[in-house]
């Protein structure tokens, strides 16, 4: 039996880093398994401009422990007052990854989002020309339809009319949470990817109500019945390209999560890489992390793989249960089970 697995480092194509303390103290959970990552530019104000990005970038390099070896990939938050010019500007020194699409009102800090996307039309044509991604929170945000269908209502209502609109426009759907999403992706054979995080490929909506109510497992999307947690299991673990973690790993403070009105978000950076090595051998399918973790989002993005590694090694090693911050602790999401396997070194390149 496989006792050690090395991986190229692993990238995460979705993360929350948050600014301030906070960014300080998750940042070196990430920075210990994860080369790059895609940060979400959902701040409170959102990270709009080209100089947003650059300032933000500067304060994560900031915060970075000593002798880390990690890239932050900036985005920009897409509202409809987004310059096309500024996108491109930013795009063209390096500065930016991608540009994100939060529906107005979808989520954490989603305010400043889309409501018309006729707004948008002509920054969404100049990513199409110059190749950049659009990140895409893929829920409807009408009242009327239930929060359970919001991922499925958005791909016919807004995303597909949207594709068809800006041909060439490279789409990653963030965070799917159903079959429908799965089958999505997969019936698009270009310019069209999905994100996976950890905790979906773990609970489903019974995890989070049934028996009492538990705000940890809390997130947007909230994840679904069990039919379509499998079919996330089945998408991540089959090696196809246009499926790649994106941990959303998205830290907010017990007491904003333990409230009347809790925060959505799961904490997952600090076990996630254990956590899917555990669910990759469950489903006999170690070989096909690497292509998960590590290559299919930079192939996604046009970026090189990473060329040191991680390496994992079978056992159990404890994860804390949270951090501290100065505004109180983030617990680290619990799977559940105690993942077989830890994190035992990391090479540089
Ligand atoms: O659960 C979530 N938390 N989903 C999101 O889309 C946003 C994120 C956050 O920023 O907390
Ligand atoms: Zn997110």
């Amino acid at each position: 039996m496989t006792q050690e697995l090395t991986l190229r480092t692993p990238d995460d194509w979705h993360l929350h880093l948050r600014d301030g303390a906070m960014l300080r103290a998750v940042l070196p959970s990430t920075a210990a398994h994860f080369a790059r990552a895609i940060i979400m530019p959902n701040l409170v104000p959102p990270v709009v401009t080209g100089s947003d990005a650059a300032a933000y970038r500067t304060r994560i390099i900031a915060a970075l422990p000593e002798g880390a070896d990690f890239t932050p990939l900036m985005t920009l938050y897409l509202t409809e007052a987004t310059d096309p010019a500024d996108v491109a500007a930013a795009h063209a020194s390096g500065l930016i990854s991608a540009v994100k699409l939060y529906p107005a009102g979808a989520t954490t800090n989603s305010a400043s989002g889309v409501a018309d996307f006729t707004r948008v039309q002509g920054v969404l044509e100049k990513m199409a020309e110059i190749g950049l991604p659009l990140c895409v929170h893929g829920e409807v945000t009408d009242p009327d339809i239930d929060i359970f269908d919001r991922e499925a209502v958005f791909i016919d209502r807004v995303l597909d009319p949207l594709r068809k609109r800006v041909p060439g426009l490279k789409v990653v759907m963030e965070h799917i949470t159903t079959s429908q999403g799965v089958e999505y992706v997969k019936a698009n054979a270009t310019d069209l990817a999905a994100t996976i995080t950890t905790h979906h490929l773990v609970i489903n909506r019974n995890h989070i109500l049934a028996g009492g109510i538990r705000p940890h497992y809390y997130c947007l999307p909230v994840a679904k019945r069990e039919e379509h947690r499998v079919a996330l299991r089945i998408a991540a673990t089959s090696g196809d390209a246009r499926f790649f973690l994106g941990t959303d790993s998205a830290p907010h403070t017990d007491p904003a999560k333990l409230q009347p009105c809790g925060c959505a978000g799961c904490f997952t950076a600090p076990n996630t890489m254990a956590i899917l090595a555990h669910l990759f051998e469950q489903d006999g399918a170690l070989d096909k992390l690497e292509a998960f973790a590590s290559l299919n989002g930079p192939a996604f993005y046009g970026l090189p793989p990473n060329n040191s590694t991680l390496t994992l090694t079978k056992g159990s090693r404890d994860t804390p249960s949270h951090i501290d911050t100065q505004d109180g602790p983030v617990t680290v999401f619990d799977p559940g089970f105690v993942p077989g396997w830890h994190v035992s070194a990391r090479s540089s390149c």
